[in-house]
């Protein structure tokens, strides 16, 4: 008897992209060189609101290496926006494309400057004038708010849901509370800023692009330069992290293509970090009123949720904060709002886990509070109202693990420590607290392609236009295909990032893995029958007549199940029968398990922090993190995965905030020694636990997406155990010194 391989999926395999990574090999979007670059910089707008008056280019456009100063001016005009079509979205509103004169926010781009160095390109930048005919900005959240839009509804997300009569059973509840949450505006940091390099060839553009959507960009810059898709190409093999902000295609982008087209040479646009803050999105701030009603026992009767978050005069945006308040909890009655206060900013957009980020923070401080008020260990209270079905869809869970995410979440962590009564386990100055919260996300997939090739040297190719933000996306597709063959993992490759493969849907949503992989499996399995026909049709194989259910494919050998010792490598037939590649493409499509049943992940939070009784400093030593996200595909690029999101949320609690001149509407700290994000010195153990189990209704490989899920919960976690600490309950993020002293 043979051994029956080992699974690859699912093990810890090291990055197959780690060591071009750390070697410098790895190609980002700004490194591909090109013969003739030509470098583009972005002048941006120095006020709110206006319309641009005057601009002076006669200085900048004399200077040595200057070959375009592009303003409204002389921009080549763009098609105007088209009725949205079957398939199609209308340019969207929110790209600043030099079609007018109009200012809607500070730092909107303005002109854009390419010359034959950066150098000469910045250089001239600075000397272009512009004067405006400033109008009044709307710059106050707190004013902007009193007189609040709906935002339109979404198919899936109505901004307002009820169920029961909320006001009625938070009257009759025994305990209630009633508080405020407010979290800042936040600017995405990826290590590698956007960046585009755009390449006409005739009527052609390919582009070099950092973005978490080739198909998407492909898409957005034919509709806006009004050119058929297929005469985009986008190319991403790298990204330097993306947490969303590289989710749609901004102003840059096109703008590089419209200068490239008018310079005739390709032409580089990388932001830079300060570029960053303002025209390529945030996440909004937001202001959240949470209303919990509940029974003595802790059962919820009544819970409201109304939020409040920016958005802007030239695009909407909705922070969707009340998405988990739906789903997480069995109240009797739920009433949920959502609104927008529109100011003089650039676009808000999708940060990590837009909605449950800033959602969670709310509700799980709130569920905190109600603990406390009901003298209820927090834990304990969660149990209680613990949600058997989707409360909102009124479904089936596909498989929930969350009562065994607190359980295993408290026994890892040693909740059964604490002691119940805020500051009771200080040590001398040092201020102990732990905290908890619930994590959760949705479960997302979308349709994906993607091919594989069994070359003549027992090599595989596999290929899919997604995208790897450094998450592990190679790896874990190795791992599938692999798996689905019956191939050494080593002998397998896959490559991702460009429209000219199958195409991916957006990496975003947490939704990659959950997508991608099934379509992997589908190509890997397709391929794998067509090698198996060709060898059972060759009268020299081994394998020749037998079913194709008694061939197996084993490390890249093909051999008969009932004469396991009678065996080929595929090399040997495939050179055999011509030697060309055995080829297969497949696409890989959700069902309609979303009518059936609710697909989300889980998780509990549990965190211990030190608060300085003194100077107000908080540490964070230890978190633990236990999540019910289906199967992991691979144990240590998933944990990581989840490490980070984690890092991300204490970020979120303790350091971020984009701080903002009110006067003009433009970030201050608009950079990564003011923009604090956590450092390793920051962070302290972090324990990441992933229950066994496969989602039976995700897909066939029972994975769900876990790019989010990570950041959810730990901000409320942080702030509940600050509570726990010091007594003091801050309900206003990030949780600075000033706020507890
Ligand atoms: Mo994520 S914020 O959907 O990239």
């Amino acid at each position: 008897m043979t051994p029956t391989p080992t699974p690859v999926t699912g093990q810890p395999l090291d990055r197959t992209d780690g060591v071009a990574k750390v070697t410098g090999a790895a190609r980002f979007s700004s490194e591909h060189p090109l013969a003739r670059m030509a470098y583009a910089v972005l002048v941006q707008s120095t006020i709110p609101k206006g319309k641009i008056i005057a601009i002076d280019t006669a200085q900048a456009s004399a200077m040595r290496g200057v070959l375009l100063v592009m303003t409204h001016r002389n921009a080549p005009k763009l098609p105007a926006p088209k009725p949205p079509g079957k398939d199609e979205q209308p340019p969207n509103p929110k790209l600043s494309l030099l079609q007018n004169d109009e200012v809607q926010y500070n730092g909107q781009p303005v002109a854009v400057v390419v010359a034959d160095t950066l150098e000469h390109a910045q250089d001239a930048a600075r000397r272009v004038k512009v004067r405006y005919a400033p109008q009044p900005a709307v710059l106050d959240f707190q004013a902007a708010k009193r007189a609040p839009r709906t935002p339109k509804p979404q198919p899936d997300r109505p901004s307002d849901t009820a169920r029961g009569d909320a006001e009625a059973e938070l009257a009759r509840a025994a305990t209630r509370i009633d508080t405020v949450y407010t979290t800042p505006m936040e600017n995405h940091n990826p290590m590698e800023p956007h960046a585009t390099i755009a390449a006409w060839d005739g009527g052609s553009l390919t582009l070099h692009d950092a973005t978490q959507n080739v198909s998407g960009v492909r898409k957005a810059v034919a509709r806006s330069l009004g050119i058929a898709p297929e005469q985009v190409r986008v190319i991403c093999p790298f990204v330097g992290g993306g947490f969303g902000c590289k989710g749609s295609t901004w102003s840059h982008v096109v703008l590089a293509a419209m200068a490239a087209r008018q310079v005739g040479r390709p032409v580089k646009l990388a932001l830079e970090r300060t570029h960053m803050y303002g025209p390529v999105g945030a996440r909004p701030m937001t202001e959240q009123r949470l209303r919990l009603g509940a029974q003595r026992d802790g059962g919820l009767q009544s819970v409201m949720h109304d939020t409040i978050s920016h958005t802007s005069f030239v695009d909407d945006f909705t922070e969707p904060c009340t998405s988990p308040t739906r789903m997480l909890y069995a109240s009797t009655a739920l009433r949920t709002t959502q609104r927008l206060a529109t100011l003089n900013l650039g676009v808000p957009t999708y940060m990590r886990a837009p909605g449950e980020a800033p959602g969670s923070f709310a509700l799980e401080c709130a569920l905190d509070e109600l603990a406390i008020a009901l003298q209820m260990d927090p834990v304990a209270l969660r149990l209680r109202n613990d949600a058997e079905r989707d409360p909102e869809k009124d479904l089936p869970w596909s498989s929930k693990a969350l009562r065994e995410c607190y359980r295993v979440g408290a026994e890892r962590f040693g909740w059964a420590r604490r002691t119940a009564q805020p500051g009771s386990m200080r040590e001398g100055r040092t201020l102990i607290g732990y905290g908890m919260a619930t994590a959760t996300y949705p479960a997302n997939r979308m349709p994906a392609k993607a091919s594989a090739m069994i070359r003549p040297d027992g090599t595989v190719l596999v290929r899919s236009g997604t995208h790897d933000l450094g998450t592990g996306t190679y790896t874990i597709m190795t791992q599938v295909a692999a798996d689905a063959l019956g191939w050494p993992v080593g002998k397998v490759t896959f490559e991702l990032g460009d429209t000219a493969m199958p195409q991916a849907p957006v990496s975003g949503g947490s939704m990659t893995a959950a997508s991608v992989a099934p379509a992997v499996q589908a190509a890997a399995t397709a391929v794998r029958a067509k090698l198996v026909a060709l060898a059972t049709g060759d009268a020299m194989s081994p394998v020749h007549g037998a079913a194709a259910d008694d061939v197996l494919v084993e490390n890249g050998w093909l051999l008969r199940k009932s004469q396991p010792d009678r065996r080929e490598p595929a090399a040997a037939l495939i050179a055999r029968n011509g030697g060309a590649p055995v080829t297969a493409d497949s696409e890989a499509k959700p069902g309609d398990e979303k009518k059936q049943v609710s697909l989300h992940s889980f998780g509990a939070v549990f965190v211990e922090v030190h608060v300085d009784a003194d100077l107000g400093t908080v540490r964070v030593p230890r978190i633990v993190g236990v999540y019910d996200v289906g199967r992991l595909l691979n144990r240590k690029t998933g944990h990581s995965q989840l490490m980070g999101g984690i890092v991300w949320g204490l970020g979120m609690a303790l350091t971020e905030k984009t701080e903002m001149d009110w006067r003009v509407g433009r970030a201050v700290n608009a950079n990564l020694a003011d923009y604090h994000v956590p450092v390793n010195a920051d962070i302290g153990a972090i324990d990441v636990t992933v229950l066994d189990g496969a989602d039976p209704h995700i897909n066939a490989l029972g994975a769900r997406g876990i790019g989010e899920i990570g950041i959810t919960g730990v901000a409320a976690a942080i702030a509940n155990a600050v509570y726990h600490a010091t007594g003091k309950r801050v309900r206003d993020l990030p949780i600075t010194a000033d706020k507890l002293i």
